[in-house]
């Protein structure tokens, strides 16, 4: 179905894997656009309940873009190539189903910005994280300028872009960059493990927990939008499910509605 992705299904969680390992799994316009399909598949396959993304192989999550494709482009059709990766990403962010970025490896540039759109990041311990665009003349476009500063603070953030330089696993957990750090073998069996929680939960109340939190960073009013979606539980069967459990003393069965 996907020359550049492989994906997979079990038990509500889909695993799609940027399949490019000979290239470090490097964003060409083909990845791009399947990760645009892909979205589209993730959206509404009903039995999509959440999504891992990673990379192949066992040195990279996605060494960026694909830096042979920038060679020769114009001012007006670097923007566009931008605005096309800001695009995809945003989808990503605010996708109402988690998504978790399990990090494998290098995750530079594109790469890294791709991680910073999931929903949060698992990394392995062998991981690496950087904004190396300064190296090429170039700046991050794929949104990566905005969200390493929402998720690190600016003066990281700042000491990253300008310097261009990796930071390890256990420096991204220190820096809140990444939730977890676990052997590279655990990488997968741990972020299954915090999804197939999630997904026992009910799924437009998680939802909205994204859209929510999503909106500190836009130019919505956040206490608007959380007032809005907490009203909106109240007119889903899951929220009477979910409190009727609670007093019956017995465990929830949400289904999403
Ligand atoms: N775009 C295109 N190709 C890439 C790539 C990228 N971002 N990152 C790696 N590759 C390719 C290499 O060209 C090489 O291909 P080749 O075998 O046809 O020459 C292959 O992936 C393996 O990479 P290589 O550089 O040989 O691996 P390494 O272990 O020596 O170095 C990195 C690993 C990640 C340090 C190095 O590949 C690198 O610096 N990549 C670019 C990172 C970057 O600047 N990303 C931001 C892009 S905006």
């Amino acid at each position: 179905m996907y020359n550049t992705l492989l994906t997979s299904l079990e038990n509500g969680i889909f695993i799609v894997t940027i399949n490019r390992p000979d290239k470090l799994n490097a964003l060409n316009k083909d990845v791009m656009s399947e990760l645009n399909n892909v979205l589209n598949e993730i959206e509404t396959n009903q039995e999509i309940k959440a999504i891992i993304i990673t990379g192949a192989g066992e040195k990279a999550f996605i060494a960026g873009a694909d830096i042979k494709e920038f060679v020769g482009l114009s001012n007006e059709e670097g923007k566009a190539l931008a605005k096309t990766g800001q695009d995809i990403f945003l989808r990503i962010e605010n996708c109402t189903k988690p998504i978790v970025a399990a990090v494998n490896g290098f995750a530079l540039g594109g790469g890294c910005e791709l991680a910073m759109a999931c929903h949060f990041r698992i990394a392995s311990d062998n991981a690496k994280f950087g904004q190396p665009e300064v190296n090429l003349g170039l700046i991050p476009g794929y949104g990566g300028t905005q969200r390493l500063v929402q998720l690190i603070g600016k003066g990281r953030a700042l000491e990253l872009l300008m310097t261009g330089n990796m930071i390890d696993a256990s420096i991204a957990l220190d820096y809140g960059l990444v939730n977890h750090v676990v052997p590279q073998d655990d990488l997968l069996a741990k972020a299954k493990m915090i999804l197939e929680q999630i997904i026992s939960k009910a799924p437009l109340a998680v939802g909205k927990c994204i859209t929510a939190a999503n909106a500190v960073f836009s130019n919505e009013n956040g206490y608007e939008i959380e007032l809005k979606s907490f009203g909106e539980c109240f007119s889903t069967n899951d929220m009477k499910e979910g409190t009727s459990a609670f007093i019956e003393k017995r465990k929830p069965l949400f289904k999403g509605n």
